[in-house]
């Protein structure tokens, strides 16, 4: 497949969360003659036991760290001399960015200028053409859309959490490093994924493993919210495409078509995961809670992906209903790593602001 930009040596940051995590899983035993150097500060997100497929491959190696760490990174690229940067490293998750902002403002922002910085000072006189730059970013920075129109690579930025605004302003320094230093960038804007391997406080995993322990589940609002999901193996074949065939300093919208309400997605969910467990029909609907909204909450995501689809040749594999039947069956059968990465700190606060244990 390979005629574009070719590889060699790959800084892969964040690559034991979710989306890095598949990423790898797919990539490493791919591309035999690609090194991949993962770097990942193993946050609660950050899990090591995802990468079990190839931790032991020879051209994979993991290192423990910061993205915002001037030192350690600089000292990575004089190592590894790395001729791409596929940079997942984030914090990842709305709710958290409204609790606590400046963790998103240092690893989202800080971070991403750090790599930046350092692939600059090394890629200084080498030839673009070998050197890439992709950084994986949100559909959130456009902010939020009524009931028609879709987000297209021309749309204005308008970033409305702290953690949109974090990657917002990701976005912004890589253009500018681009544009200032000529760094051979890509960027990704991508709608939401599931798939195996996702955190259990973003809505799906959520949802799966509260509907499997017959616990409430929590819809924000009145559950019309509206999000564009994508199964995260079709993510990972785009950022594979954009990474090897795409035009240097070019951004690329990523999403399926799939847009569902919230309490569509999760009335779905609740019917497979009776399904898969032999309860009858309907039995775990009576789940569903309504909470208070998520403050300042994005009423609609939907991607134009024609960009993608047109000039790279994409197409996603899963539709919404072959994705969400694969994904709860994956989940049913990982309890065990449900239970493993739950982070404490999550469920107190899940806890004291829903009082629902
Ligand atoms: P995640 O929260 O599951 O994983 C993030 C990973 O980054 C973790 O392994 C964590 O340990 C690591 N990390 C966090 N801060 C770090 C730091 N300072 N230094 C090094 N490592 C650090 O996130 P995800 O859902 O896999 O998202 C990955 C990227 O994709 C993010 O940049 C996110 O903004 C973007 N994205 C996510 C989605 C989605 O639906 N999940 C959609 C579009 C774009
Ligand atoms: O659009 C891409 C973004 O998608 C990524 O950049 C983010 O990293 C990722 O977390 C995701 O953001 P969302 O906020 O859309 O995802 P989340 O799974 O948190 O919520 C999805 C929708 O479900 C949202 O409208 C809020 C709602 N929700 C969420 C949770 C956790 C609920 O109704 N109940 C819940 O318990």
């Amino acid at each position: 497949m390979v005629h574009g930009h070719e590889p060699k040596r790959v800084l892969i940051t964040g690559g034991a969360g979710f989306i890095g995590s598949n990423f790898l899983l797919r990539m490493v035993p791919r591309y035999p003659s690609i090194q991949f150097v993962n770097l990942d500060k193993l946050t609660y997100a950050g899990n090591l036991t995802n990468l079990r497929g190839i931790e032991r491959a020879d051209n994979y190696m993991f290192v423990r760290g910061d993205v915002a760490d001037p030192a350690l990174v600089a000292s990575l690229f004089s190592t590894h001399k790395f001729t791409s940067v596929v940079h997942f490293a984030a914090e990842s998750h709305v709710d958290r960015s409204i609790m606590a902002p400046l963790a998103f403002t240092r690893s989202n922002t800080l971070g991403t200028v750090t790599l930046l910085e350092a692939a600059r000072q090394v890629w200084a006189g080498k030839a673009a053409g070998a050197r890439r730059f992709l950084h994986v970013s949100t559909d959130e920075v456009f902010g939020s859309l009524g009931h028609d129109s879709l987000f297209t690579e021309e749309t204005p930025y308008n970033p409305r959490s702290p953690y949109s605004a974090s990657k917002a302003a990701a976005d912004h320094f890589v253009r500018a490093y681009a544009h200032t230093y000529k760094l051979p960038v890509s960027i990704s804007n991508c709608s939401n994924n599931y798939g195996p391997y996702q955190f259990p406080e973003k809505l799906i995993p959520l949802v799966i493993m509260r509907a499997a322990h017959g616990q409430p589940v929590p819809v924000y609002g009145q559950g019309d919210n509206v999000r564009d999901w994508l199964h995260v193996a079709d993510h990972c074949e785009a950022l594979d495409l954009i990474l090897h065939m795409g035009a240097p300093g070019e951004t690329y919208l990523v999403g399926g078509s799939n847009e569902c309400t919230n309490l569509n997605l999760v009335t779905t969910l609740l019917d497979l995961v009776d399904e898969q467990l032999g309860h009858p029909k309907g039995h775990s609907r009576s789940l569903i809670q309504f909470v208070p909204d998520r403050p300042g909450h994005d009423f609609r995501y939907a991607i134009c992906a024609d960009h993608l689809r047109q000039s790279l040749g994409w197409q996603p594999r899963y539709t919404l209903e072959s994705g969400l039947r694969q994904t709860v069956a994956w989940y049913l059968s990982h309890m065990d790593w449900l239970q493993s990465v739950t982070d404490r700190s999550y469920m107190d606060y899940f806890q004291s602001q829903y009082g629902m244990a």
